[in-house]
């Protein structure tokens, strides 16, 4: 019987693997950031697996709110920022941690501490979470600046510092895509039959110029002119190919989508929130890296997203991300 190809690839390139190839690259590393990486990994693998309701029991008990000891059930935004907490801090590889669900930013015990700080939203997407609409996980990392003891102007590093940017999109499939201050984007898709997330995507980069626009159309009367004019023009087939609409409401998925097939993802300013709806420090700011670095573009409008200087931990911005030529577009409309 002949045998065509393998079956079973006994040589795959998993992510702690190729994490662990790129530290290789740099004589002085230590091995932190993938101990830090790791960390995330296993993060993000539980919360996967809750997010897909692997134990429904452990997640709703049998009856209801309480599981099948008895106790409370968490929901699955706090139990994803623990996740990503406890997972974090005993890495003994970080500092302070800003997480999204969290008021103040959290410094790390002194015998537990490392030199990263790392931004997170751990659950993004949650009006998606009790609809079973794609949701994800997404991260920022930045290397400690300052002497002593760390303090939250640590955090406040514009994005343009970031040592590697990531997110995970718990959609069809899970899926971790990374960036490395000193590569590409790489998307790992995971595999629950062994447990890893596999490089699927190698080097990925995003069309130069898509045909799709991704915005929640619901404010329109609340945008700004030239945000109007410029989705307009859009549905307009007298300026150009119209383009198709795509909105799933988890900034992660409408950014991976971006990512995948091209176009713009654009959350701006409305009459209501001035500066947007997305946070800075663990939001735009990890998609602008982890964008530009497959050759997209991601604005605030007027000035690049990571050259934004944050001056708390928690704001907002604008954000204008994808195709550059789309992004290229929709900026040449704002005068
Ligand atoms: P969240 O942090 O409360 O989940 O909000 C962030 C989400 C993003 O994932 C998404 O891009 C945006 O909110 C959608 O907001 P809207 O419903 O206003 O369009
Ligand atoms: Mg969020």
């Amino acid at each position: 019987m002949s045998q065509k190809g393998e079956a079973f690839d006994s040589n795959c390139m998993t992510l702690t693997r190729f994490v662990l190839q790129e530290q290789r690259k740099y004589k002085g590393a230590t091995g932190d950031l993938t101990q830090l990486l790791n960390s995330i990994q296993t993060a993000v693998k539980a919360i996967s697996s809750a997010v897909r309701k692997a134990g429904i029991a452990q997640l709703y008990g049998i009856a209801g709110e309480t599981n099948i000891q008895g106790e409370v059930v968490k929901k699955l935004d706090v139990l994803s920022n623990d996740m990503f907490i406890n997972m974090l801090q005993s890495s003994y590889t970080t500092c302070m941690l800003v997480s999204e669900e969290n008021e103040t930013a959290i410094e790390i015990e002194t015998d537990k501490q490392g030199k990263y700080i790392v931004c997170f939203d751990p659950l993004d997407g949650s009006s998606n979470i009790d609809c079973l609409v794609s949701i994800g996980s997404i991260f920022g990392i930045y290397r400690k600046i300052s002497e002593g003891a760390p303090t939250v102007a640590d955090a406040l590093q514009p994005g343009r510092k970031l040592v590697a940017a990531g997110y995970t999109l718990y959609g069809s499939a899970t899926m971790f895509v990374l960036a490395l201050q000193s590569g590409g984007v790489n998307g790992f898709t995971y595999d629950p039959s062994i447990g890893e997330f596999v490089l699927t995507d190698f080097n990925m980069r995003i069309p130069e110029r898509g045909n799709i626009y991704s915005i929640n159309e619901g404010y329109f009367t609340q945008w700004d002119r030239s945000v109007q004019e410029y989705v307009q023009a859009k549905k307009d087939p007298t300026k150009g190919k119209t383009y198709g609409a795509r909105y799933v409401g988890s900034m992660v998925a409408d950014v991976h989508r971006t990512i995948k097939y091209g176009g713009i993802f654009i959350y701006p300013a409305t009459t209501s929130s001035k500066n947007g709806k997305l946070r800075l420090l663990y939001e735009c700011n990890p998609m602008a890296y982890i964008v530009e670095k497959a050759g997209g573009k991601a604005s605030a409008g007027k000035v690049e997203i990571l050259d934004v200087v944050p001056t708390a931990i928690h704001q907002r911005s604008p954000i204008y991300l994808g195709s550059k030529l789309d992004v290229e577009e929709a900026l040449s409309y704002i005068k």
